[in-house]
């Protein structure tokens, strides 16, 4: 695709040559950011807009637009601080922030949302979470660090452990990998699987997958254990949450099952589902991958505005 001027609401909009090309800018990225960034978006503002909580998200995109020489207006609590309170339509917000910045960036807790957004911004929008739906820029920078980190995906067995069914970044990292000779392996209780629509587009695409709900036996064949959270804000109630929240552990105990060559992922942030003292095992690669998120949305900054 031509990245120039597009908006970013999907991962369905990228193929396998688009992210094999992302992916080498992302690595020159990682030169310009070792030198401290440049000045190749120097004069360009992005507005980064967030209806909902974010550490990660919102500060890599910041750090990735400041590293580039570009500069940031940022709403971090839109629902309660921007004229949305007095009824503005996203549509409104849409005209109207397009007007002052070159690129938006926005979270919302709804699907879908940041597409309408996007139909009334004569800027470009990077969707950067809408509700249970998508989050392409994390996943993006997740199968950058499994190549980056295994040197290929082709020949991977990847495995994805949690709230399949709610979590946004494991839908979004599928129609990313579906484009490699991968394996899937899903983990997760009945209730929490990952939606028909996903598993379809995979059968599509002769994806092999398997399902279970036992890691202890799943982990051994894992190149790639990607852990996720279970998405509290999605339920309907705490009792509700409570049935799943703690189910699978990824401690010391279980690593003795892993590969010696596995790597292990979560975007973070985790609750429990990760003890602290796998953080020290080399396999762990999660706080490797806030980096790589900053060198990526860099790539895809500046694929997008130059
Ligand atoms: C994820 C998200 O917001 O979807 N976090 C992130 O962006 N790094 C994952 C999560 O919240 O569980």
């Amino acid at each position: 695709m031509e990245f120039k001027g597009q908006h970013i609401l999907s991962t369905k909009q990228f193929n396998k040559e688009d992210l094999l090309a992302l992916f080498e800018e992302a690595r020159k990225m990682e030169e310009v950011l070792a030198r401290g960034g440049n000045d190749q978006l120097k004069g360009k503002i992005m507005a980064t807009l967030f209806f909902e909580p974010s550490t990660r998200t919102r500060f890599s995109f910041e750090t990735a637009m400041l590293r580039l020489g570009g500069s940031v207006i940022s709403n971090p609590d839109m629902m309660a601080t921007s004229s949305l309170r007095k009824m503005e339509s996203l549509i409104d917000t849409g005209k109207t922030v397009s007007r002052m910045a070159d690129i938006i960036v926005m979270r919302h807790p709804e699907a879908g949302t940041v597409h309408e957004l996007a139909t009334s911004s004569i800027v470009p929008v990077l969707n950067a979470g809408d509700g249970p739906a998508e989050h392409p820029t994390q996943a993006l920078l997740d199968v950058y660090t499994i190549w980056k980190e295994k040197g290929r995906l082709d020949g991977l067995t990847i495995g994805m452990v949690g709230d399949l069914k709610n979590g946004r970044v494991p839908h979004s990292q599928c129609r990313l990998l579906k484009h490699f000779e991968v394996k899937f392996v899903f983990v997760s209780p009945e209730a929490l699987k990952m939606p028909d629509d996903i598993v379809q587009e995979l059968k599509e695409n002769s994806r092999e997958m398997r399902v279970t709900e036992n890691i202890e036996e799943a982990i051994s064949e894992m190149d790639v254990i990607g852990m996720t959270r279970v998405q509290k804000e999605r339920f309907s109630s705490e009792e509700e949450y409570k049935k799943y929240a703690g189910l699978f552990v990824l401690d010391v105990e279980l690593m003795k099952r892993a590969k010696s060559d596995a790597i292990v992922i979560h975007p973070l942030p985790r609750v429990d589902e990760i003890s602290v003292d796998v953080d020290s095992d080399p396999r762990a690669k999660y706080f490797d991958q806030v980096h790589n998120g900053v060198v990526l949305r860099m790539a895809l900054l500046s694929k997008i505005l130059t």
